[in-house]
């Protein structure tokens, strides 16, 4: 696929929208700062609320967090320079000739008219956005579409979604955000495995007792509880950003870095995991606690929803490699802390020459504060020979003090310039990892299993402790 290099016109549907705001501007502006979007490139914003350019200008200004370089006011005023904004509706042809025509005029002078559009959109406009892009708005450059989750609710709608975006986009013109992806710390999971020995020897099952991914947010839902009680936490994170982070950390060695190579093993490892049994699954939803609302304290959710903003889902592996290590997913909402971490947990050493020793555990702690630890044991120091747990410890802030790390939003819009997919997500993935949780989906659509309650700000639901021990996990000594 080519890289998009001298000119580039960025079409934010959706300007106004929750998305653009918090990630989508933030990451252009980010990229722009850094001289490292096209020489000529374009933001235009399209949305149906009406403003005028002075109005869109102010409010790209709100997204966009001030800090202390000494060029950001500079950088600002260019940027919004760059920008402009289209009103229209989403469904009807003659809004996008006119967005069109727009997009004329602004690229008039380059020679070339690649377009970017990037659906920052409800998904009940998905479908009717990317006919009309394509229909009236395609260039003769190159173009391409970023769409980002919900891929629908189950399989089936999923299925449904991606043919009814296939036709009008090709799997090649199309770039499906999982921001998970374009995070530093699950990209180094690559180099992690496949650039060390040491690791790779004692990645199986004859080493590795069980896995975490643990998802936790220190927030509740506030404000957008109406999107979340249709989709609850197995849908809003669970079966997109965890199954991402589980199939880079499982699958085999890819034969090459390119993007249909890692793909491949990714779906691989993804067709081999079995549906998430009920019996394998502990769900919660938090309660009012020291003065923060309970979920079903939110207005924009039914008073009697039994919708789960925890979950701790257990998934197993078929294959070879890891037949019987439990993969036990965690996500949950207004827990006690923000951490995304994946804790990889090693067997006991044989019985017979160490008494009561903690495991080994390679911790990759994805956020806040990128790190990798490894738990070990090792002498006391001093005239006894006894063990005691410590650990090595690869914290990128003190370890790596000047790199800054950067955006997952900025990362994966300079790959999706680049053309490279590799951090995006392909249509049999999302096949696959729908096949994974469309069941126990059903069946607490079906059933309204009532969650365990927690208390806003704690560490979940009581029973997940003996849960995880349920699976092998044993708690080290620090
Ligand atoms: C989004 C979910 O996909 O990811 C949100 O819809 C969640 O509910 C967010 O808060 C988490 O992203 P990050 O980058 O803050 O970990």
């Amino acid at each position: 696929t080519d890289a998009i290099k001298d000119s580039a016109t960025f079409i934010v549907f959706g300007a106004s929208g929750d998305l653009a705001k918090k990630k989508t501007f933030p990451a252009l502006f980010g990229l722009y700062r850094k001289d490292l979007l096209p020489r000529g490139v374009h933001i235009v914003g399209y949305a149906r609320t009406k403003m005028d350019t002075e109005e869109y200008h102010r409010r790209i200004t709100q997204y966009i967090k001030r800090d202390n370089d000494p060029s950001f006011d500079f950088k600002l005023e260019e940027f919004k320079n760059l920008s402009s904004y289209v009103s229209g509706g989403y469904e009807d042809s003659e809004s996008f000739r006119r967005l069109n025509a727009r997009l004329e005029e602004i690229e008039e002078g380059y020679g070339t008219s690649n377009r970017i559009f990037y659906l920052a959109l409800p998904p009940s406009v998905f479908v009717p956005v990317a006919k009309h892009a394509s229909q009236e708005c395609y260039s003769r450059g190159i173009n391409r579409i970023i769409v980002e989750k919900p891929f629908g609710k189950d399989f089936q709608t999923c299925r449904e979604l991606l043919n009814d975006l296939k036709k009008y986009w090709t799997e090649e013109e199309t770039y499906r955000i999982d921001h998970y992806l374009g995070k530093e710390m699950v990209k180094n999971l690559l180099v992690l495995r496949f650039a060390n020995v040491a690791m790779n020897a004692a990645w199986d099952k004859n080493s590795i007792s069980n896995v975490q991914i643990t998802f936790k947010e220190p927030f509740g839902t506030e404000g957008r509880g109406g999107y979340f009680d249709e989709f609850g936490i197995i849908r809003d994170v669970q079966q997109n950003h965890l199954l991402q982070v589980l199939s880079i950390l499982t699958m085999e060695r890819p034969v090459s870095f390119s993007s249909e190579d890692i793909r491949d093993e990714k779906v691989k490892v993804l067709r081999a995991i079995p549906p998430v049994k009920a019996e394998d699954t502990l769900l919660g939803q938090y309660v009012a606690f020291n003065g923060k609302p309970g979920y079903l304290d939110d207005d924009t959710v039914p008073k009697d929803s039994k919708c789960p903003t925890f979950s701790a889902s257990v998934l197993w592996i078929n294959n070879p490699r890891w037949e019987g290590v439990p993969f036990i997913l965690k996500a949950g909402k207004a827990l006690n802390e923000a951490k995304v971490e994946v804790r990889i947990q090693f067997k006991d050493v044989t019985q017979g020459i160490f008494a009561d020793i903690s495991r080994n555990e390679l911790v990759v702690r994805i956020q806040p504060e990128e790190a990798v630890y490894l738990k070990l044991n090792a002498k006391s120091p001093g005239y006894a020979f006894r063990a005691i747990p410590t650990e090595m410890d690869l914290t990128y802030k003190r370890r790596f003090t000047d790199s800054a790390i950067p955006e997952a939003y900025e990362v994966l819009i300079l790959d999706a310039l680049k053309g490279d997919h590799s951090n995006f997500v392909r249509d049999d993935e999302l096949d696959a990892a729908w096949k994974i949780f469309t069941p126990i989906l059903h069946w607490i659509d079906g059933e309204r299993p009532k969650p365990d309650s927690y208390p806003y700000g704690s560490r979940g639901p009581e029973r997940l402790d003996a849960f995880i021990e349920q699976y092998g996990y044993k708690r080290t000594q620090e």
